[in-house]
């Protein structure tokens, strides 16, 4: 199989004993996919320059630096070697109430830092049992048009696949990314949503499917790991 991109989200979980497990389960192993890995800011600095996988973080602000109490910015992530970010993230457009023009300024201050944005979208499942996907993502996708592609990558995250144990079919899948590419020809697409060691293969065999985004299943180092090698 062609090599892929496994994105581990932790989201606001792990500890320092799961940057330890992981410094140590993935330490010297041949993955036959590049990882990245996004733990929670506060950890970023455990993780040494060195890895035998790349880090991103998990949102950055849209300005540099200022009186922004909590928020972290790009060029930080930067210098903590993160060369990828998570943005607009379906949990941050619903509890952090983020807009897609705030995504766009977010992707914008990523890009100029020397990050590539994972820009995260997807529909919700009244309107994914509508047939609505398509409509929805082109109206995300829109946004995104005058960021710079050869630095840009999406992820195709279902909001009623997050967490939930379920994914759409394999067809489907292929299909949503298939109709992303012809919006943004050459845009490496992830697809996210309960992907774990039974269906991760299936997905990442899917053509027109670069790679997935992990959640839960990441938070078990050595499981992840299996789950990586497969
Ligand atoms: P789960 O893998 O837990 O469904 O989470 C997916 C996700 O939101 C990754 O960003």
């Amino acid at each position: 199989m062609q090599k892929k991109w496994i994105v581990a989200n932790w989201k606001m979980n792990g500890n320092l004993k799961l940057v330890q497990d992981y410094l140590e389960t993935f330490k010297d192993t041949q993955l036959p996919h590049q990882l990245i890995v996004c733990p929670p800011s506060p950890y970023l600095c455990s993780f040494k320059n060195q890895n035998d996988f790349l880090l991103g973080g998990q949102d950055c602000h849209e300005y540099n630096s200022g009186a922004f109490t909590g928020n972290v910015s790009a060029p930080m992530l930067k210098e903590l070697h993160c060369t990828y970010v998570l943005l607009g993230h379906s949990e941050r457009r619903m509890y952090e109430k983020e807009s897609s023009e705030l995504v766009y300024q977010k992707a914008q201050a990523a890009q100029s830092a020397g990050l590539t944005p994972i820009i995260c979208m997807g529909e919700n499942e009244h309107d994914y049992a509508h047939g609505k996907t398509e409509e929805i993502l082109a109206k995300f996708l829109e946004t995104l048009q005058s960021l710079d592609r050869s630095n840009l990558m999406i992820a195709y995250e279902p909001l009623w696949a997050v967490g939930s144990g379920r994914i759409p079919d394999l067809e489907v899948i292929n299909a949503v990314h298939q109709y992303i590419h012809t919006i943004l020809p050459g845009i490496d697409v992830l697809y996210g949503g309960s992907v774990n060691k039974d269906n991760i293969q299936s997905i990442l065999n899917l053509p027109y499917v670069q790679g997935v985004l992990v959640g839960g299943a990441c938070l078990d180092a050595i499981s992840f790991h299996n789950m990586c090698s497969l």
